[in-house]
């Protein structure tokens, strides 16, 4: 908690829904989670579930045709608080903070340079827009980020063009750029899916060591649940744009409780196994949110789905145990449930 006791962000009851011509696509639907300062919160879910998405409406980069509601109430650690959601996403607000008290790095750092500058001028442009004005400190402090994520003779490097760089160099230069600002919060969207696995090993370690030292939050977005094992407090597990599972990495793994939770873990390959596959070894595939039919959004692949029930009604997240919170049937009072069609004014197609 910060100095008035607040979390960091709270989030309530985002909504990304898209406007298709094949109608409209809820990306996020509903989706609350809190960080505290400091904490580190992993998404994790299938490939489609909505964690991008999410990103995006934190950020207020979601695309033209997405309309996010809900509420990002951000606490920054100096000023006051702000809603996200409410800000014009190209206006100057949000653009003072991104970047600044929020960064984010992505899966692909070549999104986030460009290729026509060289990596020491994009890392100072943020630094003279967010800290300092002065041109040489900036450069100085870009070279010390570089040394710090462990670019090796950065005073030469700092002068390269992007593609120069090797892939794990890139990356780590990418969280050099992020943190040079000293965000509270580092959104990280599969900062290491593109790397092979020991320099995956490395910018994970990295990460660790610059959370330990930067101290700032992380809400760190995978399908990887060994990552996720080793990297996070917390953990929220998506499903088709809502959060079925909520709670501390531990109980996470020590006593999953939805059948998805379940499903994933199962799909983890055991240790001693080479290959670390993608999460999609679950039987059947994540459906695209777009006219889904009422009831839980995971009824089509549960095995323990009810029938009259799962099918029909929407199950609400609720604690199940204490700090652990589930949306599933199994856990739950049927009174508890919400009629989706009642919840949705009845304009479900399917
Ligand atoms: N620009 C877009 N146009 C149309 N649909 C989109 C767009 N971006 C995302 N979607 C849809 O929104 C849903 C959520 O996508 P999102 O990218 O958030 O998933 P994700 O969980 O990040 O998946 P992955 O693990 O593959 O990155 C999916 O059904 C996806 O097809
Ligand atoms: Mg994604």
């Amino acid at each position: 908690m910060n100095a008035d006791n607040h979390p960091l962000l709270e989030v309530e009851n985002l909504k990304a829904h898209l406007t298709l011509d094949e109608g409209v696509l809820k990306a996020v639907d509903g989706v609350s989670f809190t960080i505290a300062p400091g904490q580190i919160l992993g998404l994790v879910g299938e490939s489609g579930c909505g964690k991008s998405m999410t990103v995006q409406a934190l950020m207020r980069i979601e695309p033209k045709f997405a309309r996010v509601e809900g509420k990002i109430l951000f606490h920054p650690p100096r000023g006051l608080p702000v809603d996200l959601a409410a800000l014009e996403p190209h206006g100057q607000e949000i653009r003072a903070i991104r970047g600044g008290d929020i960064a984010m790095i992505f899966q692909e750092p070549m999104t986030s340079f460009s290729p026509l500058h060289t990596i020491g001028n994009q890392i100072v442009e943020g630094i003279r827009l967010h800290r300092t004005s002065s041109r040489r400190a900036a450069r100085q402090l870009a070279i010390e980020m570089l040394a710090r994520v462990g670019i090796s003779n950065p005073q030469q490097r700092v002068d390269e063009y992007p593609h120069q760089l090797s892939g794990g160099m890139r990356q780590r230069a990418m969280i050099a750029m992020a943190l040079a600002c000293e965000p509270s919060l580092l959104i990280a969207d599969e900062p290491t899916t593109a790397l092979d696995v020991t320099v995956q090993a490395q910018v994970l370690q990295l990460m660790r060591d610059l959370q330990s030292d930067f101290g700032m939050a992380i809400l760190y977005i995978t399908h990887d649940l060994g990552v996720v094992a080793n990297m996070v407090d917390e953990v929220a597990v998506m499903y088709l744009g809502k959060i079925v599972e909520y709670t501390d990495v531990n109980s996470l793994f020590a006593n999953p409780l939805h059948p998805y939770t379940q499903a994933l873990l199962k799909s983890v390959p055991k240790v001693g196994k080479k290959q670390r596959t993608r999460l999609a070894s679950i039987e059947g595939s994540v459906p695209v949110p777009i006219n889904r039919p009422p009831g839980c959004a995971f009824y089509a692949r549960c095995t323990k789905a009810i029938d009259g029930l799962c099918n029909t009604r929407d199950p609400q997240l609720v604690e199940a145990e204490a700090g652990h919170r589930v949306s599933c049937f199994l856990y739950q009072e049927e009174g508890e449930a919400v009629d989706e069609a009642e919840n949705q004014g009845g304009h479900y197609a399917g």
